[in-house]
């Protein structure tokens, strides 16, 4: 339902979109009047040969299941829609001890890429009175977007099935537990691995939804042309139902078999695809390149959790011994177990202070890995950025990154007038993707301190950009009131991001609005700064502690 506000706020829009026509005005805007929903075009249909499914395209890279949860049986508490998770239908409980956020602590929000999405506050990154809604005077006309997929078990071989299996090895020797560590005495490994968990599907069904509700008469654009969209994904299984739980809740069940094309491409070692550059980007995994988070969280983690560990290393016997690799790996289970299962028993084995940490080990990861500290972010989301340029500019992207020209070269799989875009990706390739486009007001500050640990001097937060079903969106507006009337402006959960001190010849504005011309030339200048050959296969040293923008150091 409407607000009556909103529904005078929505009738001021229309008004005001359609006053130039106004003499003209047709039937079916005058107030009151019904007017029916004209999605699909007649005679439209999705094209499985042009588009091929899952099962033909191949590559959908390991899938083992999990064990059936059984929360109703073996969960502490039922999952209640009103009850003080705010991700339902997850149950998270409150931190072990004291904290000074009363019980009121929502664990979840410091998952870094394991949190569930939540909304952001454009406040976080400069622009208090910021609204995701669309600005008075404006009409949105063309809407992109680049998501993630939902809540997935942990990629193969992660921290938690090697402390599974640490586990098991002792407990083949004989272990006691006591206190609050007595669950591990009866705990098995339910989790599969790679694949998309339950929550993990709502949650791009929910932003399906959420999309249609906000943007479906974007749709319109679709029927004038006689055309439905192409909607982009990679082969993973879990992007594939990522992309489809995304189609459900847009178009609806059984709708988006026929209402929309979903392109897979093929994401393995070698081959280009935008969305996941790393397959083709030698440097991403190099130590001293592209992976110079993972060692400075590592190192940051040997400190953090000591207390903790050495509680609960008082609680058991035996030959086990918790390290602060298996505090990451608990924390961990706490995060994917919850994700995947409902509720975890190692979540309140840990304090307020170790989730703040255990944030800020996801943030420095991201921060070096994929943002501003990485030599190598920037180049891999070039791909991503080459292809919103050439959507804009009507025109074939250059072929000098990740993204794969067979595809792009051709309209049909790369149409460049769709009033909607939708692609699916991975948390990695989103934060690579928001560096490349220069957006520096989500990384305001000094580069993180890996040594005394958080110093909250910047406004990265791992779990505000890169959580599951995180969602960058770029809306293209009509503002017939300003002095260029064609205005661009970006968003990224719910928080607008504002350009005007990183996108050269961008107005200081509340809304984050610039210029469609402006945010493209200045966007196309930074494009061609970015240079994929170098910063992806130069043999160069990076270090921790620098904010290179995301680009490789030239000297
Ligand atoms: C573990 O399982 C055993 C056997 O079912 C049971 O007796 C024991 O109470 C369980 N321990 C805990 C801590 O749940
Ligand atoms: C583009 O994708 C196709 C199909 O997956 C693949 O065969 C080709 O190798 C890719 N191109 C490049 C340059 O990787
Ligand atoms: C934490 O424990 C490690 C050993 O795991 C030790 O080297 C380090 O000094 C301790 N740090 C603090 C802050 O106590
Ligand atoms: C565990 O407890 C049992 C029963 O008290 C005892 O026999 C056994 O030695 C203990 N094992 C360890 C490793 O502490
Ligand atoms: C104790 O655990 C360590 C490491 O988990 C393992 O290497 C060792 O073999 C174990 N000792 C026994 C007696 O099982
Ligand atoms: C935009 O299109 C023009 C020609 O219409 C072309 O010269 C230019 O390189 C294109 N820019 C990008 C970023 O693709
Ligand atoms: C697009 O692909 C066709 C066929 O491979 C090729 O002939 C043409 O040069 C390509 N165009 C561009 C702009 O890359
Ligand atoms: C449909 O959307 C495209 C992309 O914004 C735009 O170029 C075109 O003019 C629109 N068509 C209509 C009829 O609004
Ligand atoms: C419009 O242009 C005028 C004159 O150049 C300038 O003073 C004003 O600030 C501009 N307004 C906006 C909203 O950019
Ligand atoms: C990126 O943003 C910074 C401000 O944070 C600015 O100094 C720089 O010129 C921008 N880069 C480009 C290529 O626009
Ligand atoms: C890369 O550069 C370093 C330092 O100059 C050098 O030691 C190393 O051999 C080079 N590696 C390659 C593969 O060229
Ligand atoms: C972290 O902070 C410490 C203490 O202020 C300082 O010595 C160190 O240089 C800082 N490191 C980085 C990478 O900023």
């Amino acid at each position: 339902m409407l607000s009556s506000l909103a529904k005078v706020a929505a009738l001021a829009l229309m008004v005001d979109a359609t006053s130039a026509a106004a003499i003209t005005v047709s039937a079916s805007r005058i107030a009151g009047s019904a007017v029916s929903d004209v999605y699909p075009p007649s005679s439209t249909s999705a094209n499985p040969s042009l588009f091929p499914s899952e099962p033909v395209v191949g590559f959908p890279g390991p899938t083992p299941t999990g064990l059936e949860a059984a929360a109703a049986q073996t969960a502490p508490a039922y999952p209640y829609n009103n009850g003080p998770a705010k991700s339902f239908p997850l149950v998270a409980p409150q931190p072990h001890g004291v904290s000074t956020f009363g019980d009121n602590f929502d664990i979840t929000r410091y998952w870094g890429n394991l949190s569930p999405w939540y909304s952001v506050s454009s406040a976080d990154y400069g622009l208090p009175n910021a609204s995701p809604l669309i600005p008075s005077g404006c009409t949105i006309t063309q809407l992109l977007l680049l998501y993630r997929h939902g809540a997935r078990y942990p990629t193969s071989g992660a921290a938690p099935s090697t402390f599974a299996t640490k586990v098991a090895n002792a407990a083949r020797v004989g272990f006691n537990v006591t206190g609050e560590l007595s669950f591990l005495a009866n705990w098995t490994y339910k989790l599969g691995a790679e694949l998309l968990t339950p929550f993990g599907r709502a949650q791009n069904f929910n932003l399906g939804v959420e999309y249609r509700q906000l943007y479906g008469e974007l749709l319109n654009n679709f029927t004038t042309q006689g055309a439905i969209p192409v909607f982009r994904t990679q082969s993973q299984d879990r992007m594939v139902k990522t992309a489809e739980n995304f189609a459900a809740g847009f178009f609806g069940v059984p709708e988006y078999l026929s209402q929309v094309n979903i392109e897979i491409l093929v994401e393995t070692p070698g081959v280009n695809n935008s969305g996941a550059p790393y397959e083709v980007c030698n440097n991403s995994n190099v130590a001293s390149r592209g992976s110079i988070g993972s060692t400075v969280a590592a190192l940051f983690a040997n400190n953090a959790f000591n207390a903790t560990l050495a509680r609960l290393n008082s609680e058991v016997t035996g030959n086990l011994t918790f390290t602060p690799t298996d505090a990451i790996a608990m924390l961990q289970l706490c995060s994917y177990e919850t994700d995947a299962l409902g509720y975890s028993a190692f979540c309140p084995l840990f304090t307020v202070d170790d989730f703040l940490n255990y944030e800020y080990y996801f943030d420095l990861s991201f921060y070096y890995n994929n943002g501003p500290g990485s030599p190598v972010s920037a180049a891999q989301g070039k791909g991503f950025l080459e292809e919103w340029l050439a959507r804009f500019n009507h025109t074939i992207p250059p072929a000098n990154s990740a993204l794969n020209e067979t595809f792009d070269n051709s309209t049909t799989y790369f149409p460049l007038n769709q009033s909607i875009y939708a692609d699916a990706t991975h948390e990695v390739v989103v934060l690579d993707a928001l560096t490349a486009f220069n957006f520096t007001a989500l990384f305001n500050g000094p580069p993180l301190n890996y040594t005394v640990g958080n110093e909250g001097t910047n406004t990265f937060v791992a779990s505000k950009l890169v959580p599951f079903a995180t969602h960058f969106t770029t809306q293209v507006l009509s503002c017939p009131a300003r002095n260029q009337t064609k205005q661009i402006r970006f968003i990224v959960n719910d928080a607008v991001i504002p350009v005007s001190d990183s996108h050269p010849g961008c107005p200081v504005d509340p809304d984050g609005l610039c210029p469609f011309n402006t945010m493209i030339s200045a966007l196309t200048n930074r494009a061609n700064q970015i240079n994929f050959n170098y910063d992806c296969f130069a043999n160069y040293t990076a270090a921790p502690g620098h904010d290179y923008n995301g680009r490789a150091p030239t000297s």
